[in-house]
């Protein structure tokens, strides 16, 4: 078995082959979801939220994120492993984009970053994708402008359709191999995936889409609370580990933990 390359994932989209992405940050997920098969993982900012705590994507930064990143490629042999940069890190323009993809590539050892916008960071892609890092872009709803969104908001319904599609073709011109659409109407992402060559992958964005990412923890239930509409829960992680840390602890308190089979 060799690693997923980005010219697997375009023959996919070629052969109407649907695939999934999951977000990773540790070892051990990673080994779980190249074993299953997971062609892409993406090492997400939103570990801000999912690894750190953090109410947004924010403040996380490279330096969080990079160490991540080793973790998941050690971790892995078939899946491609995509390096998500952190908002301030690439806004100011192609040269501090490229030049954090660069770390990216070669503190991380990821095979393709990913960047949030369209037709604004069109250039950044250039330049990344001209220094040959695989770049996979990000539309519709883009967590780091959230301030400038105001909230999680569906992007691109009505007249803003245009916008979406707009972001799309700018995005596949400058070079992206793939591209994420978020929370965009089932009906705009069916009409991007039609016109692009590049394969789209949907969070919120309808059954049309050539692949589908989840955050795992929401995939697996180990976030609880109120999820959004697009989640769906494959497992109930947080129970599991509720139930189990329970049992652990009566057991210290009881004297049942540890037995004479886990004493030397
Ligand atoms: O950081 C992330 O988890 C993401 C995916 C949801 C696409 O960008
Ligand atoms: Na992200």
């Amino acid at each position: 078995t060799r690693r997923v390359r980005t010219r697997d994932l375009l023959a996919a989209k070629e052969r109407g082959e649907k695939w999934s992405m999951l977000t990773s940050y540790d070892q051990y997920t990673a080994s779980i979801f190249d074993a299953a098969g997971i062609p892409v993982l993406l090492v997400g900012d939103s570990a801000a939220n999912n690894v750190f705590g953090y109410e947004t994507t924010l403040p996380v930064t490279a330096e969080d994120l990079l160490p991540l990143v080793r973790a998941v490629v050690r971790a892995t042999r078939q899946t491609l492993v995509v390096g998500d940069l952190p908002f301030g890190s690439y806004e100011e323009g192609p040269t501090q984009a490229l030049r954090t993809a660069v770390r990216f590539m070669k503190e991380g050892g990821c095979h393709a970053v990913k960047l949030e916008g369209g037709q604004r960071y069109a250039a950044q892609i250039e330049a990344i994708v001209g220094a040959g890092i695989p770049v996979m872009a990000h539309i519709g709803f883009t967590p780091q402008r959230e301030h400038t969104i105001g909230g999680y908001r569906v992007q691109g319904r009505g007249e803003t359709a245009d916008e979406v599609l707009a972001d799309a073709r700018a995005v596949a011109a400058a070079g992206a191999f793939a591209v994420v659409l978020e929370m965009v109407p089932g009906e705009v992402a069916k009409r991007v995936t039609a016109e692009l060559p590049i394969p789209t992958v949907g969070i919120g964005a309808g059954p049309e889409t050539d692949a589908q990412v989840l955050v795992w923890q929401d995939m697996a239930g180990l976030r609880t609370g109120k999820a959004p509409r697009f989640v769906k829960r494959y497992a109930a992680l947080a129970d599991t580990l509720d139930e189990a840390t329970r049992r652990f602890a009566d057991e210290v308190r009881s004297g049942q933990f540890p037995a004479p089979e886990h004493t030397f």
